[in-house]
């Protein structure tokens, strides 16, 4: 089965097909149907991603079955290889949220059926369509955007990374030395880069941003970090983004945050209720994004 477990398992080609056709949902122009049923697995909290991709799936007129750990075996340690053998006979598509990319392998190498990173510790590939998708609707293009990733080289900062350098865009991730994005990431970034792609991977914030035309950030501490939350906060503090640091970007760039928000801590109140700001468009693309997905890998006319 297919299976997108990282930004990456889909080509540039099939990124710019997935937008068009989000783009074409969103319009109406298309209105695909299915009688298909989604599983979602996810072991931690969620409101965006398990909230678009259910009702993305009833819009396409399928069925959602939450199989959230708590109320299923999976939680109470049954494998995951013995799981995905099951849910495989009953469902048509899963898409997991786990702490551990490796756990999403191992659906994968187990389930007859597409398994969807719906996050883990590595990656974030729904999001980062979503932020394709918007970065599209801002500038008619993706191509040639320059966009600066603020805060923790985390999962949405890989498959930022990784995306794109796949849609040739000039990518910039400022981040404290010892939180930057993991270096395979960034090598296989360079790897995938198309002509014209960059990849900038700096501490320094402000010159990060100048010139931006996006300007992205996201939690300082993602689900599983909290412990360390509160010793995190001064270091990545040069990195918030706030109305100094955004004066250095492009006069008409946009402000990304993949939400949830931390007022205060990696974005001001000002800049993300400010005329700048694109970030509840980016949260309604979440949606349209994992529609197309899913019609995409369940074949859906
Ligand atoms: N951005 C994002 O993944 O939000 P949720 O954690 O609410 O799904």
């Amino acid at each position: 089965s297919r299976d997108i477990l990282g930004i990456a398992d889909l080509s540039a080609a099939e990124i710019k097909d997935l937008l068009q056709l989000a783009a074409d949902l969103k319009s109406g122009k298309r209105s695909p149907v299915c009688n298909k049923i989604l599983g979602l697995l996810f072991y931690k909290a969620s409101t965006r991603t398990r909230v678009s991709f259910t009702v993305a799936m009833h819009q396409l007129g399928g069925q959602v079955i939450d199989l959230n750990p708590n109320v299923t075996q999976v939680g109470r340690g049954e494998p995951i290889s013995d799981t995905a053998r099951v849910l495989d006979r009953y469902i048509d598509i899963l898409a997991v949220r786990t702490f551990k990319q490796t756990d999403l392998e191992e659906f994968a190498r187990y389930a007859q059926i597409p398994i969807i990173n719906a996050l883990s510790d590595l990656e974030h590939p729904c999001q980062i369509l979503a932020d394709l998708l918007t970065i599209q609707e801002c500038f008619g293009k993706v191509s040639g955007v320059t966009a600066t990733f603020l805060g923790d080289g985390n999962n949405v900062a890989h498959s930022f990374i990784l995306g794109g350098a796949l849609m040739g865009m000039k990518i910039r991730v400022a981040t404290p030395e010892a939180h930057q994005p993991e270096p395979a990431i960034v090598e296989k970034a360079r790897q995938l880069a198309v002509d014209g792609a960059e990849i900038i991977i700096t501490e320094d914030p402000v010159e990060a941003v100048k010139g931006s035309q996006v300007v992205y950030t996201d939690v300082w501490a993602s689900m599983g970090q909290e412990a360390s939350a509160e010793s995190r906060i001064p270091m990545f503090q040069p990195y918030q983004v706030n109305e100094e640091i955004l004066a250095h970007a492009d006069s008409d760039a946009i402000v990304l945050h993949c939400l949830p928000a931390h007022r205060g801590e990696e974005i001001t109140e000002a800049v993300i209720e400010g005329k700048q700001s694109r970030v509840w468009d980016e949260a309604e693309n979440r949606m349209h994004v994992q529609k197309a997905l899913l019609v995409s890998l369940l074949g859906i006319e």
